[in-house]
């Protein structure tokens, strides 16, 4: 009936999503949505998102006190299809108790998986020699030529021994490398027993590994994580892969660091900005191979993201419990 339709909460949706999260809240909410194939511009956020009840909203999406106060006292939740939520202030949220909601563990296999995609990639070189065989550079079979370093006996560091963390080992593990360590805040025992995975301070997983691959979230802890001492600390042979957020390298550091060759070679999926501008050194290095963040980009992955995004909506309208509600 009409005055069913005219109690519906409200939800404001920062991109075009797929049709079954969005019949899941259409059955319950009036939804708008930016359908622009670029993030929300910010005047349009600050102007749809008034006295809306729920913002469905993603990484690229800034949700501080100004979108906030623009959102007034309705807003209830805000669910990120995101794992990471270094994009919102939780402080100034929480503040105004609203509730907020992320998109963890269904998201953490299809990351690891493109994690060791872009470990590989980077270590064999494959983007330079496929570059190679499209431009006529490959002339003969030649011993040495595109030879990269092994995973088989290397020793590989893990920073951020989390869900994600974990899954990159143990996937890594496959590959027979002599060692695991990793690099976490808390030492996780039981799952580290799986792969055998030890833990060690931050600067012995530097000097220790030949493999570094990044999965710790962003705070103001892990904030340039990476800096030049710490890349000065690593072997000269070594790999670093990034998958995390671009705010834990300091990237003049890392641009450094590959161009005087202080290690062997980068993998990023991450960066600072997003999307990286093209005259950026970092497109223009060899030993350097750059992924436009699409670690979590598998269909089904991110069709689920968005459904738990429009679930966990639902759930903290109705006053339930939401099913990943993100408690810090
Ligand atoms: C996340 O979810 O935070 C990833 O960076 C993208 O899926």
């Amino acid at each position: 009936t009409v005055s069913n339709k005219m109690c519906k909460p409200s939800v404001y949706i920062t991109r075009e999503i797929n049709k079954e999260a969005l019949d899941i809240l259409n059955e319950h909410c009036e939804v708008t949505s930016w359908t622009g194939l670029d993030p929300v511009p910010r005047d349009e956020l600050l102007e749809k998102i008034e006295n809306k009840n729920a913002l469905f909203c993603m990484l690229t999406d800034v949700i501080d006190s100004k979108v906030l106060d623009k959102a007034g006292q309705n807003l209830q939740i805000i669910a990120t299809m995101s794992v990471g939520y270094d994009h919102l202030e939780i402080q100034e949220i929480k503040k105004r108790n609203i509730k907020i909601s992320y998109t963890p563990d269904i998201l953490t296999d299809a990351t690891a998986e493109l994690a060791v995609a872009l470990l590989l990639t980077t270590s064999r070189r494959l983007l330079e020699a496929n570059e190679a065989a499209k431009k006529g550079e490959w002339k003969a079979w030649s011993p040495f030529w595109m030879c990269g370093p092994g995973l088989q006996n290397s020793t590989v560091g893990i920073v951020g021994f989390g869900r994600i963390g974990q899954e990159i080992a143990k996937r890594l593990k496959a590959f027979n490398p002599k060692d695991i360590i990793y690099y976490n805040r808390s030492e996780k025992v039981e799952e580290a027993k799986q792969m055998d995975a030890k833990k060690v301070s931050f600067d012995q997983l530097l000097t220790e590994s030949d493999f570094i691959s990044v999965s710790c979230s962003l705070t103001s802890e892990t904030m340039n994580l990476f800096n030049a001492a710490a890349f000065k600390k690593m072997k000269s042979t070594a790999v670093f892969v990034n998958t995390s957020r671009g705010g834990v390298v300091d990237q003049d550091a890392l641009i450094n660091a590959l161009e005087n060759k202080t290690i062997w070679g980068a993998g990023l999926d991450v960066m600072t900005p997003e999307p990286l501008p093209l005259d950026n050194p970092l497109l223009k290095l060899k030993n350097c191979v750059v992924l436009p963040h699409i670690g979590s980009a598998c269909i089904e992955t991110r069709q689920n993201m968005a459904i738990l995004c429009a679930k966990n909506i639902i759930a903290a309208l109705k006053g339930e419990q939401m099913p990943s509600e993100l408690i810090i």
